[in-house]
């Protein structure tokens, strides 16, 4: 997840190297090394191939840029802009290095480790770039959308379009599992959620499947509760990834049988570690008993963890098989 690679000293180092993040990321050689690197540390079963889910906003011309201590910034949509720039803006082969980045992973990465693409989901992709950034409540998006239903669904259109193009791209590329990231999928009304979150995912999934792509698909709508039972049944996902809020004991009891579960270990406790961190990885494959459960965080690891709990959390969740 973002900010991943921050707590690696050699993450750090390789970072220094990139005029910007954005270089960072549609340079193959450094992205490929950047996803490979928690891969040599550590015992683990998936890489994440190494880019950021602002990239198409950046390949539709919106002015991405990363500044230090404030996070991502775009040239926010304006309410009249015309939609049709976008669509023109927007080419694949803009982002042609990601997929050259996952062929050359591939090509060093174990058979047993699996390599994982992905792309930001539309809304959360939309919200920044209205609002320009991030933003605590998404005020100006949330407002956009309610305002304007039919505008605002066309605009995430051309979104679901070239995220469909992207993960293409990305499966043809080597990604064996494709993930979507819809990270601001807290606190919405169910009806916005029903068209704004999940119509999207589903048309993404519809149109990868058109596409030929049989790749499964993980879905991660973090903050949105218990509507992630709808996220999880309409979409056509083929995982669901929860939160650290949402209750293991209570989804795998309303999930559909079988259906993949990806996550939820509070970040908070990892960073703790000690036998806080053993008794929540054991707590946490308890209550996805019966079912198919990829261990995860509930979101980003962040930069103060030490890498010796990344390693505890490793062997507790092995020995917890
Ligand atoms: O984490 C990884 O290395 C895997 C690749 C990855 C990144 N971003 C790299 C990254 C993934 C899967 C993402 C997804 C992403 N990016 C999300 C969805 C997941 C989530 O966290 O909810 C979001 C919302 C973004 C947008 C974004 N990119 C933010 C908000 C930030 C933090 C900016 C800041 O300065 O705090 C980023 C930057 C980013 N993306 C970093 C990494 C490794 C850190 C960049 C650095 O080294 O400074």
């Amino acid at each position: 997840m973002r900010q991943a690679g921050r707590y690696l000293p050699e993450y750090r180092a390789l970072r220094k190297t990139a005029p910007s993040f954005i270089d960072f990321c549609l340079d193959p050689q450094k992205a490929s090394e950047a996803t490979l690197q928690p891969v040599r540390r550590f015992d683990l079963d998936a890489a994440i191939v190494f880019a950021d889910i602002l990239l198409i906003p950046h390949a539709m011309d919106r002015g991405v840029h990363f500044v230090a201590g404030e996070g991502p910034k775009l040239r926010p949509l304006e309410d009249d802009e015309p939609l049709l720039a976008l669509e023109k803006a927007w080419s694949v082969h803009k982002l042609d290095s990601v997929g050259e980045t996952l062929q050359r992973v591939k090509a060093q990465l174990p058979d047993h480790v699996a390599l994982i693409g992905f792309a930001g989901a539309p809304w959360t992709v939309a919200t920044y770039m209205i609002e320009g950034g991030g933003s605590k409540d998404k005020w100006q998006a949330r407002q956009m959308a309610w305002r304007d239903p039919e505008g605002f669904e066309a605009l995430l259109d051309i979104l679901v379009k070239a995220t469909v193009d992207y993960l293409h791209m990305q499966a043809e590329a080597g990604a064996e599992v494709l993930k979507l990231f819809e990270s601001w999928a807290e606190g919405l009304p169910e009806p916005f959620f029903e068209r704004f979150v999940i119509a999207p995912a589903r048309a993404i999934v519809a149109g990868l499947r058109a596409r030929g792509v049989s790749r499964p698909v993980i879905g991660f709508a973090r903050g949105c509760g218990l509507l992630a039972v709808r996220y999880a049944m309409e979409t056509g996902i083929d995982a669901v990834a929860l939160d650290q809020a949402q209750s293991g004991v209570w989804f795998n009891a309303n999930l559909p049988e079988g259906l993949v579960v990806q996550g939820n270990l509070d970040p908070a406790v990892l960073r703790v570690g000690g036998t806080v961190l053993e008794r929540e990885v054991r707590r946490i494959r308890k209550s996805f008993a019966g079912r198919p459960h990829i261990f995860n965080l509930g979101h980003g690891i962040t930069p103060d963890t030490p890498i010796g709990h990344v390693e505890s959390l490793i062997r507790a969740v092995r020995a917890s098989a």
